[in-house]
């Protein structure tokens, strides 16, 4: 199985590559931070036979077209296919929207919606000669139910749910599977490269999930073709509240936001 991971220098994506290749599948990872791809190849070839063989780094920033291209042309040079693209590469913010910049909300959606979907583009006609071949974006609860604070980080993730129920059914025709795995709080570095956030800036959740816990659960929604997973029980509470009791679930959220925002705009 050739599979291409974004966002693999930490996190989900880190260790989703790593069990990915334990489990024998060639991997291409990317990320900006090309020490930590270093890492990761020394880590997941330690104690393999023959175990560069099955990862490849190509550092670069998803944002940038030009980064995206590379990824596709080395899997055309290399593999002539793609059998999964995993879209984890993502960011967020967290702050009140009315204090927050047009600035901000781009870049959120330029990393968690734009990068994913230009990247998915390109690399279909890869993807159509592939074997079983497969799309897993990695969303987040967030994208069921939104939080207040998250303003940019949700409707980025709400837009990248839509974009893949609709290409899910547009490439059925062709054999091409889009799947989408949302995990709640999850213990990687996500929280320390927020952006335009204050320092210090918390965000509530009720438990969190490893890593490594959610890697596992992806692979196992990619295996068993789930379209569009869940992964915790606390996010599927949360989902299935708003869905019955929206007016309450809303009344619930208010008290968790942060109230002052709107007067400290106004100013
Ligand atoms: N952590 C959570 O609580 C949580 C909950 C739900 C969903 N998720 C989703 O899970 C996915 C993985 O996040 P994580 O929790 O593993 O966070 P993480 O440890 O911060 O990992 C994020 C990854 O994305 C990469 N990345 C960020 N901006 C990039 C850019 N411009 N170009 C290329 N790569 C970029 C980072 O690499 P570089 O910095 O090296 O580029 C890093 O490898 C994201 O899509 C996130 O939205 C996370």
């Amino acid at each position: 199985m050739r599979v291409v991971v974004t966002g693999a220098s930490s996190g989900i994506g880190y260790q989703l590559a790593l069990q990915l290749v334990r489990s024998g599948a060639k991997v291409l990872v990317t990320a900006r931070r090309k020490e930590r791809l270093d890492q990761l190849i020394s880590e997941s070839t330690s104690g393999h036979a023959n175990g560069s063989a099955f990862i490849y780094a190509l550092p670069g920033d998803l944002t940038d077209p030009s980064h995206r291209a590379a990824i596709v042309a080395w899997c055309d040079r290399e593999w002539g296919g793609i059998d999964t693209l995993v879209n984890n590469a993502g960011a967020g913010a967290i702050g009140p929207f009315a204090e927050a910049s047009a600035d901000r909300l781009r870049r959120v959606m330029e990393i968690d919606f734009f990068a994913p979907v230009e990247l998915t583009r390109i690399c279909l006609p890869l993807l159509l000669k592939g074997v079983r071949p497969a799309v897993l974006n990695i969303g987040s609860v967030l994208g069921h139910r939104a939080v207040p604070d998250k303003s940019e980080y949700c409707a980025a993730k709400f837009a990248m749910r839509g974009w893949s129920e609709s290409i899910r059914v547009e490439l059925a025709p062709h054999h091409v599977e889009v799947l989408m795995v949302s995990p709640s709080t999850t213990r990687s570095e996500f929280f320390d490269a927020l952006m335009d956030t204050k320092p210090d800036t918390q965000s509530r959740s009720l438990g969190s999930m490893s890593p490594e816990r959610v890697a596992q659960l992806a692979i196992r929604a990619l295996v068993k073709s789930k379209r569009d997973m869940i992964l915790s029980l606390g996010g599927k509470a949360l989902v299935w509240l708003a869905r019955l009791f929206p007016y309450l679930t809303d009344r619930i959220l208010t008290r968790t936001s942060d109230d002052d925002s709107l007067s400290k705009a106004g100013r």
